[in-house]
């Protein structure tokens, strides 16, 4: 709670948007315990909704007091995206409109486009200079990439989305498929879009073993699985377990959310890399001004892609079928934008 100086840091603030569904609820007790930001670190929690969810917002306002968090120094609950905006140094967005059974890709994106619209020109106008952005809601990839173009003013470094979702889930099912622990399993790599077209990749990867870090291929040397269920299993996970709860996943996003702004900020450990949607420069020649998962290591609040890791045939394949699928999204929100 206090540094060597015994100066308690200023608090953070965190605005959270679409609130007051399943993710926030799960996601709010994880920022105020210090899950995202560490133990140390103070927070103020900002977030917004609707008009129609601020009865369920403001009863979240009041768990949030009852938890009596020994990090949370403030809550704002509001519907007013100027007010939820104010100051803020990062945003997760969870708000959006997800696509429901009988709309076009279409409607859905026109609606998010104008939401996100809207959110990037009050985050370029009122948040803190340097705000952090971490686009959640789907389409995750290409609503950030609106919040990008909507926002010219924002750098684009500090606008990613979530696909750490993705690299937990192909760590977990590494880690089942091998009886080993998660913590022990790294350098997965999911490519591309938080979509059923995305890459996960474990060509990189290892697991610490009692005799040193070995190669999940080496270790697993059933390269049929690893070349199909696996990939699928990790690809439709999302729909698994929406078709299981009748929900949307909420927990792991959550968690997922925490484990994102939690390297971003604070570092990847020496040696480890993580996967994360971030504006392409055309590396491994994905085409630049696309919002692409990469995977980055992040040092002083700053992600950079990892290079030259070399990409076989297979890999490439599947790399640029879901960079495809980004850009045809692409060429859709832009005829949304107008
Ligand atoms: C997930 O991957 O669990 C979600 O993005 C699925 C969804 O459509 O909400």
């Amino acid at each position: 709670m206090w540094s060597s100086m015994n100066v308690e840091k200023e608090p953070v603030k965190v605005l959270v948007t679409g609130a007051a569904g399943q993710t926030g609820y799960a996601l709010m007790p994880m920022i105020a315990r210090g899950v995202m930001l560490g133990p140390d670190q103070p927070v103020i929690i900002h977030m917004l909704d609707t008009k129609k969810a601020a009865e369920t917002l403001n009863g979240l306002k009041m768990e949030l007091i009852d938890g009596a968090f020994r990090l949370l120094r403030g809550v704002v609950a509001t519907t007013d995206v100027v007010e939820a905006c104010r100051d803020v140094n990062i945003a997760v967005m969870l708000g959006g409109k997800p696509r429901k059974d009988g709309m076009e890709r279409k409607d859905v994106m026109t609606m998010n486009v104008s939401i996100y619209k809207a959110q990037a020109l009050a985050l370029a106008q009122h948040a803190a200079a340097d705000c952090k952005v971490l686009v959640v809601a789907n389409p995750a990839n290409t609503n950030a990439l609106i919040l990008k173009e909507s926002a010219p003013s924002i750098p684009e470094k500090n606008i990613t989305c979530l696909m750490r979702l993705d690299h937990n889930r192909a760590m977990g099912q590494i880690a089942e498929k091998l009886k080993v622990r998660v913590s022990d399993v790294k350098n997965i790599i999911i490519w591309g879009n938080h979509s059923s077209t995305q890459y996960p990749d474990v060509n990189h990867a290892t697991v610490a073993t009692s005799s040193g870090e070995r190669s999940v291929r080496d270790l697993i040397a059933d390269d049929k699985w690893l070349n199909t269920e696996f990939i699928t299993t990790v690809q439709q996970r999302g729909a698994a377990i929406l078709k299981a709860r009748k929900f949307s996943s909420a927990l792991s996003a959550a968690s997922a959310v925490c484990d994102h702004m939690h390297h971003w900020l604070l570092g990847t450990p020496k040696g480890t890399w993580v996967s994360m949607g971030v504006c392409s420069d055309g590396s491994y020649g994905i085409q630049p001004g696309l919002i692409y998962s990469f995977p980055v290591t992040c040092k002083n609040g700053q992600w950079s892609i990892v290079r030259g890791l070399k990409i076989d045939e297979f890999s490439r394949a599947k790399m640029d079928a879901t960079a495809n699928e980004l850009i045809e999204e692409k060429s859709l929100a832009y005829s949304c934008l107008g």
